[in-house]
């Protein structure tokens, strides 16, 4: 068994996993969803990731049905034994369409569906070469509620991800509305400055308030950087000596190169390769800890 899914209240599989035709998550990416990184069969950052969907949850309405959702994730882990290193989706929608149309009728039950994968995500070599990016051809709404939402609506990320695949780079870096620059299709952004500081974008720039992305700041000041959010701007990210990405699965991924053109020396630099030490570090703590 590589997988397994969980689906309101039990754990199924193969032909068993019916879901409602007229579920709204179907109909419209009515629902928010959550990835949780798996090291050594325990899942990583549970708490921030459970704060960030309940937080969702409230802006969409949406009931969050956390103890089932707890239940389902041990009970999946339980069942997959062999999953040392995976991870977990967690997908909630906002349950069945009880009537026509887009607005929600009261009392409908979230469909909670949680699936399994397991194995690394990424290969080594792919941090020691480092990700290549393109700029996506078209801007992010910094100002709608959903671009800080993990939300099933995925369409203009996975349009962004199409244009980096098109062309033959790995991830699709997005501007805002006022041209700064905000977060990749599946990931935040990072740069180094030459003084040696760790800048990000902030989430009012129009993204994801990423788990990775929290806790690369929250281990960079700790160990003597410089962190902090920050706009940044196309031409900053051409003339960094460094530059960076982090996704709960990613990490802390070297970025290589934008739109063709190399960052600093078209490797992964110092600070970053040392920032994927500590990270690392950190994930080790957390695996003996729970020991
Ligand atoms: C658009 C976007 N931004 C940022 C991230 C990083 O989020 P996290 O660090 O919580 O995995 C993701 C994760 O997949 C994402 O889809």
């Amino acid at each position: 068994l590589s997988g397994g899914t969980w689906l309101n209240g039990k754990l199924v599989t193969g032909n068993q996993q019916g879901i409602s035709l007229r579920d709204r998550g179907l109909l419209f990416g009515d629902g928010l969803f959550e990835t949780v990184r798996v090291y050594s069969g325990m899942p990583f950052a549970w708490p921030q990731h459970r704060k960030r969907l309940e937080a969702g949850c409230a802006t969409l309405k949406i009931d969050c049905p956390l103890a089932e959702i707890e239940r389902g994730m041990a009970a999946l882990l339980q069942c997959v034994k062999k999953m040392q290193e995976g991870s977990l989706r967690i997908t909630l929608t906002r349950g069945e369409a009880i009537r026509r149309g887009l607005l929600p009728a009261p009392g409908a039950r979230p469909t909670l569906l949680i699936t399994s994968q397991q194995g690394d995500p990424y290969p080594e070599h792919a941090y020691q070469q480092g990700f290549s990016a393109i700029t996506v051809s078209f801007p992010r709404n910094h100002r709608s509620p959903l671009v800080r939402l993990k939300s099933l609506n995925s369409l203009e990320l996975i349009l962004g991800r199409m244009e980096a695949e098109a062309a033959g780079a790995n991830e699709g870096i997005f501007l805002n509305l006022q041209g700064e620059l905000c977060e990749g299709s599946v990931s935040n952004l990072f740069v180094v400055t030459d003084q040696g500081e760790i800048i990000t974008p902030p989430v009012s720039c129009g993204l994801l308030p990423g788990i990775a992305r929290a806790l690369a700041l929250d281990l960079a000041s700790q160990q003597g950087f410089t962190a902090r959010e920050e706009k940044i701007s196309p031409s900053d990210l051409y003339s960094t000596s460094e530059a960076f990405l982090t996704n709960s699965l990613l990490e802390v991924m070297p970025l290589i190169s934008l739109d063709g053109r190399a960052i600093g020396s078209g490797l992964p630099g110092p600070v970053v390769t040392r920032l994927r030490r500590i990270y690392r570090e950190h994930v080790q703590a957390f695996i003996s800890s729970n020991y």
